[in-house]
């Protein structure tokens, strides 16, 4: 509907006016190391476990990849021996292989409360499979054949404050659903806007990017604009503009996107922002199968999504780029990293990889937000994946183009490595800021409300006016987007010295809500002049 609509050529002139252009660029930042040259397969999708543990899987029908499953096993009714999941271990630095029964492939997942990862959907067989991941040193899949009323692939996914998750979409899936189901016969509302936002060429709206609003509705955004939804009611609340430019900014026009810090003051977070980069341009599918690659979008979107009548507000980034992801750092930076500049997401759709990440400073005047990092030398085009650990280093891994492992005569061979990127805030010149948390200590549980007391120390000087504390959900990444990714930045007075030389408190309040925090895992960091300690892992209930 709205997307075949042509752009009046006054409206496009109206926008260069309004688009900011960048600003030359300050040095660049940032560290690149190769974990691990192979870890056997290629890392689609990943989830950080409230182990340290990275949970990874790629596809079942892309035949043997470089790992086999242990003891001889083979996966049952096939001659695949091979593993299509691992999961890597971040303080040994390796890798265990797991049994995947079912195909995973462009499937989406949570992170629950009680820490399994619960991923839905897939393809073929996959695609109305629910299956669970709770970590140990043995533990592997379980899969629950039908867990899904419809099958799901491509589909977005977003932990609710009742504990349950809700998914959103996917391919011809113009509905969501929920798990667990209240009932065998809990129906399957239908959501409109993922009609309307459907292109009929290229779809564009896959993957949609979904925020649990701290009022507790969602804001869900497909292809080139966004509504506020109230998912329990099945209404749409408000409808927001149309980004400015109408570009679309969904899978396989594939941008990503970011809630913006959520900054928490008393029962509520008075702003809320959200932060769209990065896409293709409409055709760009077409033209990519016609072997045309289309330069990508060089545009974000920022918009707060809390005011009675919000507008897009748009910034030109350094580097165009498709498939990039963006990831939330523990200082409330965004890294926007990996992608491409050309072409779209999809098997042999994508050219000229973007090994520069770029970080992006919200709270900057606009003009100095934007600064190009130190690049990698492994491309990581689509199916390209990235988290944040807990030590604040940005796990980077995938990327493989083709519809098999081609390790050779392709553009952009099918990527095994895994590497991190770590943000020039774990630069040795500044371990002298950098806060260690003493209490409370990992695994902690903590309330809705309560006063915390949060004790660290710092061998430097301290500004105690530039202390705070924040908590990152750890998200499910894969092509582009980290679904449940939230960072806040909690309540509190200023931080004051303790006891001897080094040791300091800051006392802040949890956060109030299921709706601002819903239940769960969470990284908790205390951030001294934008320098984030290691993170510990904090139980909200
Ligand atoms: C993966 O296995 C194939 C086939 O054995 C081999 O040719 C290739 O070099 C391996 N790739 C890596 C990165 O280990
Ligand atoms: C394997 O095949 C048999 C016979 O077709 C079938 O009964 C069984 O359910 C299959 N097992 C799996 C795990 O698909
Ligand atoms: C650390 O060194 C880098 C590169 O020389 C510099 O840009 C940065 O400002 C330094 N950081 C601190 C905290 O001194
Ligand atoms: C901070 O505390 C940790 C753990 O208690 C300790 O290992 C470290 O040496 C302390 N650092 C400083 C600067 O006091």
């Amino acid at each position: 509907m709205a997307l075949s609509t042509y752009i009046p050529y006054h409206h496009l002139l109206f926008l260069f006016l309004i688009f900011l252009h960048a600003q030359p660029c300050p040095a660049a930042g940032g560290s690149w190391s190769v974990l691990l040259p192979s870890i056997g397969i290629s890392a689609m999708h990943m989830q950080l476990l409230p182990n340290d543990r990275v949970v990874m899987y790629d596809r079942t029908d892309i035949g043997t990849s470089n790992i086999s499953l242990p003891e001889g096993k083979c996966r049952p009714n096939s001659t695949d021996c091979s593993a299509h999941s691992v999961e890597y271990d971040v303080a040994s630095n390796s890798i265990r292989p797991l049994m995947v029964l079912t195909n995973v492939w462009c499937s989406s997942g949570t992170l629950m409360r009680d820490g399994s990862l619960v991923q839905t959907g897939g393809f073929d067989d996959g695609y109305r499979v629910v299956r669970t991941y709770k970590s140990c040193d043995t533990c592997d899949w379980q899969e629950k054949p039908n867990g899904l009323s419809k099958s799901r692939w491509y589909a977005s996914n977003h932990l609710l404050p009742d504990g349950r998750q809700i998914i959103i979409g996917g391919r011809k899936a113009f509905n969501y659903e929920f798990y667990p189901k209240m009932s065998t016969s809990e129906s399957t509302p239908s959501l409109p806007f993922l009609v309307e936002t459907n292109d009929p060429q290229a779809e564009n709206n896959l993957y949609p990017f979904v925020f649990l609003f701290p009022d507790g509705n969602l804001f869900i955004f497909a292809n080139n604009r966004a509504i506020l939804f109230d998912y329990s009611k099945n209404l749409v609340l408000k409808t927001y503009p149309t980004m400015p430019g109408g570009q679309p900014r969904s899978y396989p026009s594939t941008g990503s996107a970011v809630l913006l810090p959520l900054r928490i003051k008393g029962e509520t977070v008075n702003e809320v922002e959200v932060l769209v980069c990065g896409g293709a341009p409409k055709g760009a599918f077409a033209n990519a199968n016609k072997g045309i690659f289309d330069g990508a979008l060089d545009t974000c979107g920022r918009i707060k999504i809390s005011d009675p009548n919000p507008q897009w507000f748009m910034e030109t980034m350094p580097l165009a780029r498709v498939m990039g992801d963006m990831l939330l750092l523990p200082n409330g930076h965004v890294l926007i990293i990996n992608g491409a500049s050309a072409g779209v997401a999809g098997w042999e759709l994508g050219r000229n990889p973007v090994l520069s990440p770029v970080a992006y400073r919200p709270d900057n005047q606009v003009g100095s937000r934007f600064e190009v990092q130190n690049p990698s030398t492994i491309p990581r085009v689509y199916h390209s994946t990235t988290v944040l650990l807990r030590d604040g280093r940005v796990l980077v891994g995938g990327s493989n183009p083709h519809d098999k492992y081609e390790f050779s005569n392709v553009l952009y061979p099918t990527e095994l490595s895994l590497e991190t990127f770590s943000p020039s805030y774990l630069d040795s010149n500044s371990s002298g800021l950098r806060p260690k948390i003493i209490l409370p200590v990992t695994n902690s549980r903590i309330r809705y409300g309560k006063q915390l007391v949060v004790v660290f120390n710092v061998s430097g000087v301290v500004d105690l006016s530039s202390v705070s504390v924040t908590m990152v959900a750890p998200s499910f990444n894969t092509h582009s987007f980290s679904m449940n990714q939230r960072l806040l930045v909690l309540d509190g007075g200023a931080a004051s010295k303790i006891i001897g030389r080094s040791r300091y408190q800051v006392v802040v309040r949890a956060p109030p809500s299921g709706n601002i925090a819903p239940a769960g895992n969470y990284l908790m960091f205390v951030v001294h002049k934008e320098i984030p300690s290691p993170g510990i892992w904090v139980q909200m209930q």
